[in-house]
């Protein structure tokens, strides 16, 4: 394991090539890396497991590509998703979407503890980590955002398992509601 991270913040302490009119910001990103499943909390390999799970009634005849998302919100209540793939490609789902749309929809008050994210292809589970896409990442976010509370990312692999502590590690710069103005 690496050390532990905090969220993602300027880091005031680099300045390169600075001059009058630029200052560089510079963005730090932090993600525990862990070599195996049982080197994870109790409850962490426990929401990886379901993942993995899940991941096998994923709907990817198309690209073979078996993804499941468990989440776990903060009643304690896990809710499992994978991807739904769609002859018109573009109509399908991610798995992570999936699980938190879900979970957002029937539980609209309660915010989000921890996503668990496993992939298998047709070697079955894949080295790792599991990488949500761009948009899973921005729904992270909105997340986040709307009940104020970090979400820790476990992403499953075979060989390399990362555990973020919240989706600003996933997506800086992201747009958020403040971004509206
Ligand atoms: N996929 C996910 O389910 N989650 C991601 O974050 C990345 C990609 C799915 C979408 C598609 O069904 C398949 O993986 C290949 O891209």
């Amino acid at each position: 394991m690496i050390k532990k991270g905090i969220a993602t913040q300027w880091n005031k302490n680099v300045n390169l090539n600075k001059t009058n009119a630029m200052s560089k910001k510079v963005i730090q990103i932090i993600a525990d890396e862990y070599k195996k499943l049982t080197d994870l909390s109790k409850d962490d390999q426990q929401l990886v497991l379901m993942a993995r799970e899940i991941s096998g009634k994923a709907y990817a005849p198309y690209s073979n590509f078996s993804v499941g998302a468990a989440v776990l919100l903060v009643n304690g209540e896990i809710i499992k998703g994978n991807n739904q793939e769609n002859a018109d490609f573009t109509d399908g789902l991610c798995a992570e979407r999936v699980a938190l749309f879900y979970a957002h929809s029937i539980h609209p008050n309660v915010a989000v503890d921890t996503i668990a994210v496993s992939a298998k292809n047709l070697n079955g589970l894949i080295p790792g980590p599991a990488l949500p896409c761009g948009s899973c990442r921005q729904v992270l976010i909105e997340s986040e955002s709307r009940f104020n509370h970090q979400i820790k990312i476990i992403l499953d692999g075979a060989e390399k398992i990362f555990v973020i502590d919240g989706a600003d590690n996933l997506l800086p710069f992201a747009f958020k509601p403040d971004s509206l103005g």
